[in-house]
């Protein structure tokens, strides 16, 4: 998608989408051009102006567009022009309209733009090719305003992340998540992939056994970004890339594996921060690490009772071999801990149904070893356009992690399993390092639309994390 910031707004296009703040007016212009018959169109359709409503209308004879849509923009903050943007560019895609000029509002440039590929985006690759809608070549903002850049990366980003979340598990696997890293390698982005002998000799006890059990070996991939100033900081993301979770021999129901090639979502959202943070001129080192593997259930499978030892040292009992990505994350987090200069690390994954039982599909619960630092990412969440919220890291509840033959266990018992979660991933994070954990196991897929976004993946993680990145200095 190609912006531009300077046009008329009653210019040809395919699509002329004006914004009216709530309680306000539409601009004269557009009321005119129709004759002043708009109005009462608007109040049949009872438009008041909330933000991300829309009504549209043949353009006919009285502008140079096929379609005018008329898109509440509310009280005019970023947030409703997120999804006033992300509306019009939503009903584009639906009507396959390429060309566009908006008029919404003249600041916030850059949530507009990042919600213009949000609301752009469909999964339709393996629809027959009469059924794919075209996808929104230009867009004029009328009013301008800088930021769309900036924007546009941060789209780019979260596609690719959803990208890589749709994609089916035989197209996205370890190998082909682990090419995905190496694709990135650049000047300021060096790459390093490790296979299952070499993460198996690195001491890697919790990836080796989680997919040994597939045909499909794992595989762990760290990405590291300099930026091309001295450093800020210098943090680590980690990701769960679990392309596949059959349960292993805790096997899932049916309907409880439909949707699980999108257990790489923390994965799949750290390569797509890595993506945009040169683009976004991020100032900060960061490290993008995960593992990736298939939980199956094979004749070599990791078995219920078997005690794994971590890369940390530590061993674990396993209750239940559903409760993998925990043991992923595990050694990835040892991982990060050992990099030196690393002060702040975050992981990402969709680790709970707990999760999604607590916060719906909304909200990413987010954990911290240090309350401040939880604050800050969900403030960050916050000014990117998604939910963290804020959870107890509720100490009392370490008992649930004893084991019977090792010191713990990977599961708690029926309650608290997003928590119980979070406190044994806090076993594999160093003394001294602020951590936070970010189970997305809700909004990474959603299974009906939300707002501009389709059913599908979202690329939770992406945009708060790069908000809180690009608010370091
Ligand atoms: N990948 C699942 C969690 C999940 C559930 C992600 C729903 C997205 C949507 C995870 O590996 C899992 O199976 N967790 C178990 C843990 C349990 C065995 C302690 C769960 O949540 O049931
Ligand atoms: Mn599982
Ligand atoms: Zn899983």
């Amino acid at each position: 998608m190609k912006i531009t910031t300077s046009g008329a707004l009653l210019g040809p296009a395919d699509l002329i989408a004006v914004g009216m703040p709530e309680g306000g007016a539409l601009p004269v212009a557009i009321d005119h051009a129709f004759g002043g018959d708009l109005s009462a169109v608007l109040e049949d359709e009872k438009f008041k102006g909330k933000s991300g409503t829309t009504v549209s209308v043949r353009g006919l004879s009285h502008i140079p567009a096929k379609w005018l849509l008329i898109v509440g923009t509310g009280k005019g903050e970023a947030e409703d022009l997120r999804h006033a943007a992300g509306a019009a560019a939503s009903f584009a895609r639906d009507k396959g309209l390429t060309t566009a000029r908006l008029s919404l509002a003249s600041d916030h440039a850059e949530s507009q733009a990042e919600a213009l590929l949000a609301g752009n985006y469909r999964f339709d690759r393996y629809q027959p090719e009469d059924q794919r809608k075209a996808p929104l070549e230009t867009v004029t903002l009328v009013d301008g305003g800088p930021g769309v850049e900036s924007g546009l990366a941060l789209g780019v980003a979260r596609n690719l992340a959803r990208n890589l979340v749709n994609g089916p598990a035989e197209d996205i696997n370890p190998q082909t998540l682990a090419a995905e890293a190496e694709k990135m390698a650049s000047g300021c982005m060096q790459v390093t992939v490790w296979d299952y002998e070499k993460l198996q000799a690195e001491g890697m006890g919790g990836v080796a056994a989680v997919g040994r059990g597939s045909s499909r070996k794992p595989v762990f991939a760290h990405m590291v970004y300099t930026p091309s100033g001295a450093p800020a900081g210098e943090v680590a993301l980690v990701g769960k890339g679990v392309t596949f979770d059959a349960g292993g021999l805790s096997i899932k129901s049916s309907s409880g594996m439909m949707d699980m090639r999108c257990d790489m979502g923390g994965a799949g959202a750290v390569l797509g921060v890595m993506s945009a943070l040169e683009a976004l001129n991020v100032q900060v080192k960061v490290h993008g690490i995960f593992a990736a593997a298939e939980n199956m259930l094979g004749p070599n499978a990791y078995k219920l009772g078997d005690v794994l030892t971590m890369r940390n040292g530590k061993k674990v009992e396993i209750h239940n071999t559903d409760a993998e990505g925990r043991l992923l994350l595990a050694d990835c987090l040892s991982y990060a801990s050992e990099l030196d200069g690393v002060s702040h690390i975050v992981d990402l994954a969709t680790l709970t149904g707990a999760a999604v039982v607590a916060l719906g599909e909304h909200w990413t619960a987010c954990y911290s070893n240090e309350d401040s630092f939880a604050k800050q990412l969900c403030a960050a969440a916050e000014r990117g356009g998604e939910g963290f919220w804020h959870m107890p890291l509720e100490k009392l509840y370490k008992d649930k992690l004893k084991g019977d033959m090792a010191a713990i266990k990977n599961v708690g018992d029926r309650w608290g399993g997003s928590i119980t979660a979070a406190l044994f991933l806090e076993n594999f994070v160093a003394e001294g390092k602020t951590w936070a954990h970010l189970d997305i196991a809700g909004p990474a897929f959603l299974s009906s639309k939300e707002r501009h976004l389709v059913k599908g993946a979202t690329g939770a993680g992406v945009p708060g994390l790069l908000a809180w990145l690009c608010g370091w200095v």
